[in-house]
């Protein structure tokens, strides 16, 4: 497998925040944290693991734009290329000791995804795809589930915290997801929900509510693997409508459908 020059920087930098993280998840009781809303943790980690990221890309490549979870926008020179950076992915599970959690960094171009890392370096998987070039985890090429059945599939998804508004409306999208298949999962970190749709570990996700930090990098994990990924009405307007629903062909259509099948 070879990756491009910029992907190895995103690599570099991912691998760089991920040791981080994973010196601070050893002594997860001495760190800062504070509340952004109800439910919604930031701590030092995540600060700390964001600082190196940025310092990492802009290094490399000075003039692109930012968009990152703790610090926000940042607009560069280049007006062509941007990076989406969630610098932890999973904070919650992260102060809990849960070792499910991970960086996840995005390049675009002109608005389009064209490279993605996700690390979860707690079980050191490394997760890394670039616009026709495919997906991987280390160095094994990913391929998307082949499960063509919702009956026989396995679903991941995420359940709005304390502060989010929908969780009427998800409880419904809930109950039409458990009727038609084998389990439902929740892991609690949507980058990591994403990387395990393309490795087909997960037959499918969805998730309302993501914002593009979260997914940017999953996104192009599940293409270059051959799934499919739109929003909640089958629409390719993913990042800006916040929903996401993802799998291999049959089962992401099926989604879909069960998703809006009314009570
Ligand atoms: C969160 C996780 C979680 C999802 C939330 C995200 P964070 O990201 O991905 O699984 O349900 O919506 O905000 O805050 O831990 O980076
Ligand atoms: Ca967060
Ligand atoms: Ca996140
Ligand atoms: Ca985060």
């Amino acid at each position: 497998m070879a990756r491009s020059a910029i992907l190895n920087v995103m690599v570099q930098a991912a691998m760089k925040a991920g040791r981080s993280l994973a010196r601070d998840f050893g002594e997860v009781q001495n760190l800062q944290v504070s509340l952004k809303g109800p439910g919604d943790y930031v701590s030092q980690a995540d600060r700390k693991a964001e600082e190196i990221i940025y310092a990492e890309l802009k290094r490399a490549r000075p003039d692109y734009s930012f968009l990152m979870e703790e610090t926000g926008a940042v607009e560069g020179t280049d007006g062509q290329h941007r990076w989406l950076v969630d610098p932890l992915d999973g904070t919650t599970n992260f102060l809990h000791g849960i070792p499910m959690f991970a960086v996840s960094i995005a390049l675009e171009r002109q608005g389009q995804i064209v490279a993605g890392v996700i690390f979860n370096p707690a079980m050191d998987e490394l997760y890394t795809a670039e616009r026709g070039g495919g997906a991987f985890l280390n160095d094994r090429r990913l391929r998307v589930s082949g499960r063509t059945k919702l009956v026989d599939s396995i679903i991941g998804t995420g359940v709005p915290h304390l502060g989010r508004g929908d969780h009427g409306n998800y409880l419904l999208q809930l109950r039409n997801i458990m009727g038609e298949v084998s389990g439902v999962r929740r892991m609690g970190a949507a980058a990591l929900d994403l990387a395990y749709v393309a490795a087909g570990r997960f037959d499918g996700f969805w998730e309302d509510g993501l914002n593009p930090w979260d997914i940017g990098a999953g996104i192009i994990m599940i293409r270059e693997a051959g799934g499919y990924v739109t929003d909640l009405n089958g629409g390719q307007d993913v990042v800006e409508s916040k929903a996401i629903v993802a799998g291999n062909e049959a089962v992401q259509k099926a989604l879909v459908k069960a998703l809006k099948k009314p009570i």
